[in-house]
């Protein structure tokens, strides 16, 4: 028997989704999240910058990979980069930018996420 392919990843969520308090995240680190929604997933994950967020899809736009070999191993040691663990590319923390490695120009898939109150929710639009 042959088991059925599954199915493709979300690549959005829907608004207002409570995704825990900011303060799970540490400053200039992130975090992963994944959400089932329905009979899909969502794979994404959320970068701490002072008292903001950024959210993004975790797939690398080089190769379609998530970004993280190790859970929540997202940003470079400074804390100056989001880092691809595969290839090595770079990314600004603020737009998703590529700024280095094998996809210069390229962008990561923004995520849209804000805090309210100290917890992170997921947003409507992209915050840029
Ligand atoms: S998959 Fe990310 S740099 Fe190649």
């Amino acid at each position: 028997m042959i088991a059925p392919a599954p199915a493709p990843r979300l690549t959005a969520t829907p608004a207002g989704v409570p995704l825990g308090a900011l303060d799970l995240i540490a400053d200039r680190k992130a975090r992963n999240f994944v959400l089932q929604i329905g009979e899909r997933r969502f794979h994404g994950f959320v970068v701490r910058l002072g008292e903001r967020v950024r959210g993004y899809v975790d797939r690398c736009p080089h190769a379609g990979l998530p970004l993280a070999q190790k859970l929540d191993d997202y940003m470079t040691t400074d804390g100056a980069h989001i880092a691809c663990g595969w290839h090595g590319a770079l990314f600004k923390p603020d737009t998703g930018l590529c700024v280095g490695g094998p996809c210069p120009g390229g962008r990561l898939t923004p995520w849209p996420v804000e805090v309210r109150d100290g917890m992170i929710f997921t947003g409507m639009e992209p915050v840029r």
